[in-house]
């Protein structure tokens, strides 16, 4: 046995972990917040309405898909069904990463883009009313039923935001959600 062929049972190993390495990397890491929307776009928050709104979730879906404009094709890096199809491209479907976002922030981004990255800035080719579809779509991957509660500053489920926090200790029945979202 030559020295050579001792180190090829280390070299294995290596060559295995290298390789569970690259899988993990493809894989995004643990959800971690994005930074504050600058000033101008702070304010900036879903028109009344959007986010369950079947006909503003069709149009935002023919944007996103570039049905409405090859130009503004965001399936093309993120896919058709949510699932990215380029390395590197957010993924819709992860709820726990999705909810860290305002919906200020996802407006942010997607009117300016991530630099660095392939994520364009849209907003010289999406309306500020497109903006919000193509965002009222891109949320039902992981987002489904939910709409962002701006004075709660949370994710809540569809119908109920602005309602002040169920008191400590009240039990939060069906009826009681239901009756104030009338
Ligand atoms: C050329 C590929 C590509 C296209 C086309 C594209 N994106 Fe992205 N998008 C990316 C990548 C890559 C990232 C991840 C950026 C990062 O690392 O934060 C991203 C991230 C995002 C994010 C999250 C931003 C963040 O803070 O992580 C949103 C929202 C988004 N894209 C929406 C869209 C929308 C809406 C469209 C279509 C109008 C679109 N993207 C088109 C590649 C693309």
């Amino acid at each position: 046995m030559n020295a050579s062929e001792n180190f090829k049972p280390i070299l294995m190993v290596g060559m295995f972990l290298a390789s569970l390495m690259i899988v993990a990397c493809a894989e995004e890491g643990p959800p971690k917040p994005p930074p504050p929307a600058p000033a101008e776009y702070s304010d900036k928050h879903m028109p009344e309405g959007y986010w369950n709104n079947p006909e503003i979730i069709e149009q935002g879906k023919a944007i996103f898909t570039g049905a409405e404009n090859i130009d503004v094709n965001c399936a093309s890096c993120h896919g058709k069904d949510g699932k990215p199809v380029k390395a590197g491209a957010r993924d819709f479907r992860r709820t726990e990463q999705m909810t860290l976002y305002s919906d200020a922030q996802w407006f942010w981004r997607v009117s300016e883009g991530v630099k660095g990255t392939k994520m364009k800035a849209w907003k010289t080719k999406l309306s500020e009313e497109e903006r919000w579809k193509v965002i009222a779509y891109e949320a039902t991957f992981g987002l489904k039923g939910k709409e962002y509660d701006v004075a709660n500053k949370k994710w809540v489920p569809q119908g109920t935001a602005g309602q002040a926090p169920a008191a400590a200790g009240e039990p939060a029945g069906e009826g009681a959600t239901e009756k104030a979202a009338e």
